[in-house]
């Protein structure tokens, strides 16, 4: 297979598809009137350029090294299976986070800080907020002990850096959770003491306060002007931090705002594992690490609607931002009717999860959707499952909602993509169609 420009050999990992190789060369974080550019845009003018070196068009196309190994992913984790990620063969893969260029940009070390925005790709559901192709911002920041007499100061380096950061008005955070606790979110215990712990995170969550506060800013002005109101200067954004889990930090917390009457979760991230350092011929560096989800805050900045419209090349969709005009509220344009169709089958009797052959798995019947209906699918949902009280076999009936952006489907055109793809399902995932 020839993907950018590099040609790699298959082999029964292989698992890419027109669909997902279609996405590659599209570069939405680069293309400087795209909403997910601007939102890339935004964040980054958050980070001094002298302290956050900016790596943008890094190669989607990593090693499982790189993507898994170098983060110490475990080796039966579920994000390494053939069901939730798409590999070329079984040592290369597209990457499924931004983090598959944390261990090369700390061997790099360049400068104390990176920010890297890009494509970034997963086997994943079919609905108005997943799309497999995706976008990301990586953000670090380590210190080199050696450069500080004492822990002392380097821990009152931080803090004093910390007092030069913009006061954010009208932002209510929640930050009680515990620092680490011992079971749930340890701290390394034998490697940083917890002066740096508290110091580290401190900076951490004040850094990524500073840009979603702004974002979250700029919607809710962008929502008033949209409905020719005043912001409220009165209703301060609700942030909260809550405790998490990644391979490759230790503590790890979460941040989440308060939007449309809901938490809504936009970042993950952490104290970087000490060992990723060390592997990387940073013995003496220890510093902080997140990760955020471009398409979900850019959905709520330009109040767009449906993840499948940044792909859109429409003139009604990409003539509406611009970098200039910045942050504008999306102007619907007419939906055409949606028309929906269900396909119902029996499992077969040995159905096993993740990983394994291509034995059944909802991942799988989602990309076989996806590469037959492309953008003319909404969604997929599962609405209605029982097993069969003598066989024992189990039955299930997704419904596959099909819609266009462009013009209105018609009833033939849907028939037949949704014949193909019943057909497809019974010759490809080993299913008996009822
Ligand atoms: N890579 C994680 C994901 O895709 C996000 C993340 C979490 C990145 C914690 C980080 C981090 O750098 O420290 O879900």
């Amino acid at each position: 297979i020839t993907l950018n420009g590099r040609t790699f050999p298959r082999d029964d990992w292989t698992n890419l598809s027109p669909a997902i190789t279609s996405a590659l060369p599209r570069k939405l974080h680069l293309s400087p009137n795209h909403p997910i550019s601007i939102t890339r845009d935004l964040i980054e003018s958050h980070f001094p350029p002298s302290l956050y070196t900016r790596t943008n068009t890094l190669d989607p196309i990593v090693t499982v090294k790189q993507n898994f190994d170098d983060l110490g992913f475990p080796l039966d984790h579920p994000g390494r299976s053939r069901t939730d990620t798409y590999y070329v063969n079984s040592s290369t893969v597209l990457r499924t986070h931004t983090s598959a260029h944390q261990f090369d940009s700390f061997k790099k070390n360049e400068n104390e800080g990176f920010l890297i925005a890009a494509d970034v790709y997963r086997r994943d559901a079919i609905d108005r907020s997943h799309y497999p192709a995706f976008h990301q911002m990586e953000g670090a920041r380590t210190w080199d002990r050696r450069k500080f007499g004492s822990t002392g100061e380097l821990v009152d380096t931080i803090y004093k850096e910390i007092e030069t950061f913009a006061k954010v008005p009208g932002l209510e955070v929640d930050d009680t959770i515990p620092l680490y606790e011992e079971t749930s979110n340890p701290m390394q215990v034998g490697v940083h003491s917890k002066e740096e712990v508290a110091a580290i995170s401190a900076h951490l969550k004040r850094s990524c306060e500073l840009f979603v506060a702004d974002v979250f800013q700029r919607a809710k002005a962008a929502k008033a002007k949209q409905e020719g109101k005043k912001v409220q200067g009165t209703e301060p954004l609700k942030v909260r931090w809550i405790e998490a889990y990644f391979p490759f930090t230790a503590p790890s917390y979460e941040l989440e705002v308060f939007w449309n009457d809901d938490w809504l979760e936009v970042l993950g991230s952490g104290v970087v594992k000490q060992e990723i350092l060390n592997n990387a011929g940073h013995p003496d560096r220890v510093g902080w690490a997140f990760g955020v989800g471009l398409e979900r805050i850019a959905m709520l900045l330009f109040n767009i609607p449906d993840i499948r419209l940044f792909w859109s090349e429409d003139h009604r969709f990409v003539s509406q931002f611009s970098k200039e005009k910045g942050v504008t509220r999306f102007k619907e344009f007419s939906r055409y009717p949606a028309c929906y169709k269900d396909v119902a089958f029996w499992l077969p009797s040995t159905s096993t999860g993740a990983g394994g052959g291509w034995t059944w798995h909802e991942n799988n019947l989602m990309e076989l959707v996806r590469n037959i209906g492309g953008s003319l699918v909404e969604d997929v949902k599962l609405v209605d499952e029982f097993i069969h009280p003598k066989t024992g076999r189990k039955s299930c009936c997704y419904r596959i909602n099909y819609r266009a952006w462009e013009r209105t489907l018609t009833n033939e055109e849907t028939n037949a993509l949704h014949k193909e793809i019943e057909q497809r399902i019974a010759k490809e995932l080993g299913v008996e169609i009822r």
